[in-house]
């Protein structure tokens, strides 16, 4: 447990524009700031934070919340989770005792093995100060140019060579086999004690965007043997291959300022660029990139460079990866290294200057790669020139941008000494055919039944129509929303005593202990009487950053009228205080409407009573109620100027 007074001080650092910043590159727009969504892929920006209300909120998919939630949305980590992150970030000390039986019980799954996985994190690397680690372990990194400074600043570690070392000492510490089977660090054969799963090699730890291990990839030393060369933690609740590159964390300031992001194969070339100062770099792992790994990238930048190792096999088969970082509006360049070399020899051969240099002459913009990689492959060949032409304009049209596409039709057109109309026809042919396939198939018609004419599905048809009747649950959610929003506002100040009454205590009073329908409103309320009978007007702050979610996102978007992103910032100043002016009124109007229908409810179900009930004693007393109820629906009716 985090104790309380540790808690405030870490919501107190926690500024939220200070951590939504870490991830994405925000700008200013009127007093709040903008970017593209971290939580879901776009390339406009939809994502907004206030800084004075200490949130963010996206209009394009709904995300909202304060500091923490932030942290525990993006990096999927529990509140306590996230709380231990920003401490870290803020230096601020939270003293708990090291694998407490709490965190050992942790209480989910998620926890338990982001627990795990640091623990093995720090095992490893503790295993390389060891006798067998130092002899084997580092000698190799050393061999491989490692520095101290560079073992540390990766985790770097050694798994040592028995059967179950690490599984033995992790059970000792107090973690459970399960948690170790899950987290892929042990493996359990029927009938057999579990044994590891890293023997005799060296550690490479896979970090989240934060920072955190959560699997690892480990390769073998001996040279002599079937195994793989490096062997990988499977997938865990965790750990998504998919969605994580090698480096991310501590290439992403890195690739923020040079607004540019390396990409290479290995692991090794991660540590040895960082080791040479280049620390915008990051590992696909010996994989194509997917969509995930390229939205993760595009948070940073949208630009990326690829690295190609020298040979024709790795080209090739990287060629059909890149289409897809094109189709997500990212800017591709690549480079080539000299044949034999890979980014990790290539630096350790020439330097880190010597390195940017041949980046900087050899770099090339993906299409234009493309186009002269084919050219020389199909030679003279008609046909294969032909098919060419078809895959060059089929990768041109994946991306987004018009203007851009202008350019490279004209750019390939040029180095295919073709005009360059045949391929922006050709073009415009691929586009149209899978705008077609894309489309839902329309529906038939039932035979014998009109199609309605087509003017009814212009769209605002809908609006023309007579007004929709406020539900019951949209006049509590006005209720609530005032109290939590406007509830400090004053609304009267007493001219003799000088006493203020506030919007929160006429909406209390008027309210009474009438219970909602909608139970989140009800809750929403109770929290706020709770703070109220406690003696103060509870701040929005106490509801955005709620450990409840459903109330949090629900005040969110309270505090989040879509115009403020717009760049016209001064409507919202004129519109709080046109509206709180006004309050006392439309609250009152409301007020008067839920106890309408409160009153209404209640006469209903007297009448309902009154068909089921004989005894003529019981049927005079619902009809005595009924009368009297009646008498307060028309009485709240002419409060609220309408007639029954
Ligand atoms: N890889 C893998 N499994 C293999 C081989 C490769 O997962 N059997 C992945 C690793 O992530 C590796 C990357 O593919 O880092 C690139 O492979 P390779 O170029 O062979 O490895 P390097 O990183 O260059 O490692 P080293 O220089 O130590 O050989
Ligand atoms: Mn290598």
């Amino acid at each position: 447990m985090i104790p309380q007074e540790t808690v405030q001080q870490i919501l107190h650092a926690a500024d939220v524009v200070d951590v939504v910043g870490e991830f994405v590159s925000l700008k200013k727009r009127g007093s709040n700031m903008i970017a593209c969504c971290p939580f879901h892929n776009e390339k406009t920006p939809s994502f907004s934070v206030s800084p004075t209300k200490g949130i963010y909120k996206c209009f394009g998919c709904g995300k909202g919340g304060d500091s923490v939630r932030f942290i525990m949305d993006l990096e999927g980590l529990s509140y306590p989770e996230a709380l231990k992150w920003l401490a870290k970030k803020y230096g601020i000390e939270i003293q708990e005792k090291e694998y407490t039986d709490e965190e050992l019980l942790a209480q989910n799954e998620r926890e338990s093995l982001f627990i795990v996985t640091e623990f093995a994190q720090k095992y490893y690397a503790e295993q390389l100060e060891t006798e067998e680690g130092k002899s084997i372990g580092k000698s190799y990194f050393k061999e491989r140019g490692f520095n101290q400074a560079t073992i540390d600043k990766f985790g770097l570690g050694y798994s040592p060579d028995g059967w179950d070392t690490f599984t033995k000492h992790a059970l000792k510490s107090g973690f459970k086999v399960e948690i170790l089977e899950k987290a892929g660090l042990s493996i359990i054969k029927e009938g057999k004690d579990p044994i590891d799963r890293f023997r005799g090699r060296v550690i490479f730890p896979i970090n989240n965007v934060a920072g955190k291990p959560i699997a690892f990839g480990a390769r073998i030393l001996k040279k002599d043997t079937k195994a793989p060369k490096y062997l990988n933690s499977p997938e865990t609740e965790i750990y998504h291959k998919s969605r994580i590159v090698y480096g991310i964390y501590t290439a992403k300031n890195g690739i923020r300022n040079d607004d540019n992001c390396y990409l290479v194969e290995g692991y090794t070339d991660v540590v040895s660029l960082n080791q040479a100062g280049i620390e915008n770099v990051v590992a696909s792992s010996g994989t194509s990139l997917t969509k995930e790994q390229i939205q993760l990238i595009r948070r940073f930048s949208t630009n990326i460079t690829v690295l190609y190792d020298g040979d024709a096999a790795g080209i090739n088969a990287s060629l059909r990866g890149t289409d897809l970082i094109l189709e997500e509006g990212m800017n591709v360049r690549v480079v080539v290294f000299p044949e034999g070399e890979d980014p990790d020899s290539y630096v350790q051969k020439v330097g880190s200057e010597g390195f940017q240099q041949y980046i900087k002459e050899n770099q090339k913009d993906f299409i234009r790669f493309k186009t002269e990689v084919s050219l020389e492959r199909v030679g003279n060949d008609p046909v294969a020139r032909a098919g060419l032409i078809s895959d060059l304009v089929e990768t041109i049209t994946k991306i987004p941008d018009a203007i851009k596409r202008a350019v490279f039709y004209k750019e390939v057109a040029n180095l295919l000494e073709i005009d360059e109309s045949v391929l922006i026809t050709e073009g415009n042919k691929l586009s149209r055919k899978k705008i077609k396939d894309s489309a839902p198939k329309q529906r038939p018609f039932p035979e014998g039944i009109e199609p309605p004419p087509p003017d009814l599905f212009v769209p605002g048809f809908e609006e023309q129509k007579a007004e929709v009747e406020i539900s019951g649950s949209e006049k509590e959610e006005m209720f609530v929303k005032d109290l939590v929003c406007y509830g400090h506002e004053v609304i009267e100040k007493d001219p003799d005593t000088g006493e203020e009454i506030r919007l929160a205590d006429y909406l209390l009073e008027e309210i009474g202990a009438l219970e909602f329908e909608n139970s989140l409103f009800q809750k929403i309320l109770n929290a706020y009487k709770d703070q109220y009978d406690s003696g103060h007007y509870p701040e929005s702050g106490f509801f955005t950053g709620h450990q409840d979610t459903s109330i949090q996102d629900k005040v969110i978007t309270w505090l989040s009228p879509r115009y403020e992103l717009s760049d016209n910032w001064s409507r919202f100043e004129i519109h709080i205080p046109s509206y709180v002016s006004k309050l006392d009124d439309l609250s009152y109007k409301n007020i008067l409407r839920i106890k309408k229908d409160k009153f209404q409810a209640n006469y209903k179900q007297l009448a309902a009573d009154l068909d089921e009930t004989e005894d003529e004693d019981e049927i005079n007393l619902v009809l005595q109620r009924m009368m009297k109820v009646k008498k307060v629906i028309q009485k709240l009716s002419e409060q609220l100027g309408s007639v029954i």
